[in-house]
């Protein structure tokens, strides 16, 4: 992305059509952390991308298992959906085996509560931010950094 971009969704419907466009232009290998609070539509957003990407597949929010990999049909490309909101130290971490995840340049990684392992995270990682908008309950606020 070349410069800040922000979208005000009006609906979960909203939420995942640009998670879908999204998705349908993401590039081979690409980072995706998603910060921002609890119903942000993180999730919302990346149930989009998942049909952006053709995976075939419901996504749920992996939250108690933290990671979900699931084969992106026709492709040899795998889409890693993380939600770090529960990780509590380095070794879970490592046990998760994300430092080697973050490594390829042939998957597609999002990340959910990616505060948890800024450090860790390579520059190139594409930062997409969701905001409640406080005047409107159904509104939510997607800036693309
Ligand atoms: N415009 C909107 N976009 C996305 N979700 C919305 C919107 N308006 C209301 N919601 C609600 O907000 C919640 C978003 O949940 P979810 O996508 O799981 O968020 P997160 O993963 O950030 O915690 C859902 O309950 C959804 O119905
Ligand atoms: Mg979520």
């Amino acid at each position: 992305m070349p410069r800040p971009t922000t979208f005000h969704s009006a609906s979960v419907a909203q939420t995942k059509v640009l998670g879908k466009n999204f998705g349908k232009n993401i590039r081979t290998g690409a980072i995706l952390a998603l910060a921002g609070p609890f119903g942000g539509g993180k999730t919302t957003f990346v149930q989009g991308l998942a049909s952006g990407v053709r995976l075939g597949r419901k996504i749920v929010s992996p939250t108690f298992v933290k990671m979900a990999s699931y084969a992106i049909p026709n492709t040899d490309r795998r889409f890693y959906h993380l939600d770090l909101f529960h990780l509590r130290s380095r070794s879970e971490f490592r046990e998760l085996g994300l430092s080697e995840i973050l490594k390829n340049t042939r998957d597609i990684v999002i990340i959910e509560w990616p505060e948890k392992v800024k450090a860790w995270l390579p520059p190139r990682t594409h930062w997409i931010h969701f905001a409640h908008d406080p005047k409107n309950a159904k509104t939510r606020i997607i800036q693309i950094r």
